[in-house]
């Protein structure tokens, strides 16, 4: 694995603020109250791990903070974007150019290679076509799957799909990228790999990392540490 290459840049990382931040589902006539009232404050730049009980709402906030659903209430605001307030054009914009994100399940397009799933995530950036083609290859290199560039989805393992999953996350040099169990599916030697790579993102173009994680060996290379508890974080 190589390392992502960069140029030196200021800290670019996002500040996150959530005060009374709720969250609800409704299952038919049913409401889920999933999160119930989320206190937080993380200093742009920082790498926090968050843990929690499986279905505590670790993935539910997750998807507040990229923008992919609005909350049901209170306050959170990351960088300069309120989104409780942000719709439309403004908050796709968000989730395109300011969020990378590593979801649980890879999300990855089954009918694209791996190759064209990567460099999908930079559709809506300003990145020129020959720089988006060599920021690609660059990523799937970092990921250890320059061999796997060709292949879709259902021909990689579990373990290549998170990686290429992992590489759409850091192509676009996100300023807040949030990781749902990153490693889940990774050796050690390839976590500890892909941390490495997380880490390096995070010094070099300066990312917010907020990384979701029932593992230890994971959460060890957080500075800060969240716990999700009955819809509220315990700090
Ligand atoms: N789209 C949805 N509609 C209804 N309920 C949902 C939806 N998404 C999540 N939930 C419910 O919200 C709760 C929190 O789910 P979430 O996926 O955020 O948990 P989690 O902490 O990420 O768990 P895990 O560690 O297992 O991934 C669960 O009880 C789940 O059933
Ligand atoms: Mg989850």
């Amino acid at each position: 694995m190589t390392q992502v290459s960069s140029t030196a840049r200021a800290d670019r990382g996002v500040a996150i603020h959530a005060h009374a931040l709720t969250h609800s589902y409704s299952r038919g006539r049913q409401s889920v109250s999933v999160l119930r009232g989320i206190e937080l404050e993380i200093d742009a730049g920082s790498h926090v791990a968050l843990q929690g009980p499986s279905g505590a709402g670790k993935s539910t906030l997750l998807s507040l903070l990229g923008g992919l659903e609005p909350p049901s209430g209170g306050e959170l605001v990351v960088g300069d974007h309120d989104l409780r307030r942000t719709r439309g054009r403004a908050l796709a914009q968000y989730r395109r150019l300011i969020v990378g994100f590593v979801f649980q399940h890879f999300g990855l397009v089954e009918v694209l290679t791996a190759r064209e799933n990567v460099m999908l995530a930079m559709s809506l950036s300003r990145v020129p076509p020959a720089a988006r083609r060599r920021r690609t290859d660059e990523a799937l290199a970092a990921v250890g799957l320059s061999h796997r560039g060709t292949h879709r989805p259902a021909q990689l393992s579990g373990g290549e799909r998170q990686r290429v999953a992992i590489a759409r996350a850091i192509v676009k040099q996100p300023r807040l990228l949030l990781a749902d169990e990153p490693t889940g599916n990774l050796d050690d030697e390839v976590a500890v790999r892909v941390l490495d790579l997380l880490d390096a993102l995070r010094r070099e173009h300066g990312c917010t990392l907020v990384v979701v994680t029932h593992s230890a060996l994971v959460a060890a290379r957080a500075d800060r540490h969240l716990r999700l508890r009955d819809g509220v974080v315990q700090l």
